[in-house]
């Protein structure tokens, strides 16, 4: 028997699963770290935080099979990430994450002063503020020691990528949220290094995501419990990954993923971009391309609630608590930006927000609102690639928020389509594991993989009388942010 291990570096944990040719899941273990918030709607995190989860569940993870069996490692990693290294390869300082909004300045110099459509030209999308080249420029403004410092320029899973091998690498799928990649030839974009004052030589080497980069080097397979010689592919990021693992490659389909981030994927053979920017155009880890739009805070929402406010850890009772028949007459609104907001408003100053309160609303309300909320956003995301002609009439899901049925039963509503599920509904780990079975050989493509290894387990459709109910209520929550778009600035 080969056996594959995928990684799935999260932002609220790492998870790693180990996995036979077939497919079969045959064990899991995870660390979790924090996240560091050192202003209002800044996040970072310290990247030896991410190796140590590694360290830790890899014994776990391989307790109780043959560890020589291993053939091969793929890495998922949260996106857009920027670790930075100096000329002995050690961290400069702490990773500024995807969800991070401090680059508002650089972000308005990139999309008013160079210009979306020059950005466009040479990337294939505009600035948002969780890209990683809008925190190059703010490095270079803020810390210019820090700056003048960096050897390499790498992302959250290349970073873990590098200490298994010893190689500087990056995939095109991860490569593309940088906003250096020229998406559509799959190269460096040489005017964009040139603007943010970095070389390609600083920048890690381009795979596809499903190619080896290096073998675990034997100092590291020795500490880990791993044999000699196995495989490290690119792997990719966390939502090219995770549609790896739900099936959603090749062309047209659509993955929706409820993690510390809710994205709507949709998967293509050919380049293409959203006319407005609005959606990201960004390369898949099958070989070919996909749109996507990201709602920055989706189970993060549901998690702050329960755990930071209401102060308890049992989501299923608290869920439990929402009376099925109120579903589609809740008349609280829950406006899901605790980190600001990226498709499609593309606004960091965009804050949370409880509206339509009354005396006699009730926790439970204010849970389901979430909800939601966090649907209504999702559905932002899902009108924006429809007015490009996109149909998406069904999709798949996965990530932490999809093992809640009451959750699927919201999303599948609002957006008034039919949801397949996965068996599991670990995405990127499967994606991870998946690819690197691919480098491996063990299938000949992606595609080839995916076929023989993703299941559908059950279906969630809507309801037509509580999507029409969804349909009145999404149509008033679209009424909430511009009536505050313009307050949210003021109130900082
Ligand atoms: C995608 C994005 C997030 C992170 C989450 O553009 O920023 O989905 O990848 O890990």
């Amino acid at each position: 028997m080969s056996l594959y291990i995928g990684i799935d570096l999260g932002t609220s944990s790492t998870k790693l699963l180990l996995m036979d040719e077939t497919g079969a899941i045959l064990n899991t273990a995870g660390r979790e770290y924090p996240l560091e918030f050192p202003a209002p709607g800044w996040s970072q995190q310290a990247p030896a935080d991410w190796w140590r989860a590694v360290c830790e569940s890899m014994p776990e993870l391989l307790a109780g099979f043959d560890a020589n069996e291993v053939k091969g490692i793929g890495t998922a990693g949260q996106m857009h990430g920027l670790v930075v290294l100096d000329a002995a390869d050690e961290v400069i300082r702490p990773a500024i994450l995807w969800n991070d909004g401090r680059t508002a300045k650089q972000v308005e110099y990139l999309n008013e002063t160079v210009g979306k459509a020059e950005l466009s030209r040479c990337t294939a999308n505009i600035a948002f503020a969780g890209f990683t080249a809008p925190k190059i420029l703010w490095m270079r403004e803020n810390e210019p020691e820090n700056f003048a410092r960096i050897a390499k320029i790498m992302l959250p899973k290349d970073y873990i990528n590098y200490l298994l091998t010893g190689v500087h690498a990056c995939d095109y799928s991860d490569a593309s949220g940088i906003l250096l990649l020229d998406v559509e030839h799959k190269c460096w974009s040489a005017e964009m290094l040139e603007l943010c004052g970095v070389n390609e030589a600083q920048m890690p080497a381009l795979y596809e995501s499903f190619e080896v980069i290096g073998t675990v080097l034997p100092e590291v397979a020795a500490a880990l419990g791993l044999p000699a010689g196995v495989k490290v592919v690119a792997g990719a990021g966390d939502n090219a990954a995770a549609a790896v693992g739900t099936g959603v490659v090749g062309q047209g389909g659509c993955n929706i993923s409820l993690g510390t981030s809710g994205t709507v994927f949709v998967s293509s053979r050919t380049f293409g971009v959203d006319p407005n920017n609005a959606l990201h155009a960004f390369a898949h880890a099958d070989g070919g391309w996909h749109l996507m739009g990201v709602v920055l805070s989706a189970a993060s929402c549901n998690k702050w609630l329960l755990e930071e406010i209401l102060g308890t850890g049992d989501h299923a009772a608290e869920q439990a608590a929402i009376d099925p028949a109120k579903l589609g007459e809740n008349h609280v609104y829950f406006l899901p930006y605790l980190m600001g907001e990226r498709s499609p408003i593309n606004d960091t100053d965009a804050r949370g927000c409880f509206i339509g309160m009354t005396m006699d609303t009730s926790r439970a309300d204010l849970v389901q609102a979430v909800l939601e909320g966090v649907a209504f956003a999702v559905r932002d995301s899902v009108e924006v690639a429809r007015s490009v002609g996109i149909a998406i009439d069904s999709s798949r899901i996965c990530g932490g928020g999809a093992k809640s049925p009451l959750w699927k039963t919201i999303i599948a509503n609002v957006l008034n389509i039919t949801l397949e599920c996965p068996a599991s509904e670990q995405g990127p780990g499967m994606g991870g594991a998946m690819l690197a079975m691919v480098g491996c050989g063990a299938y000949e493509s992606v595609q080839a993989a995916a076929d023989a290894i993703v299941k559908i387990s059950s279906t969630v459709s809507p309801d037509p009388a509580l999507a029409a109910k969804y349909e009145a209520r999404y149509q008033q929550f679209k009424k909430i942010y511009p009536a505050l778009k313009e307050l949210f600035p003021v109130l900082q």
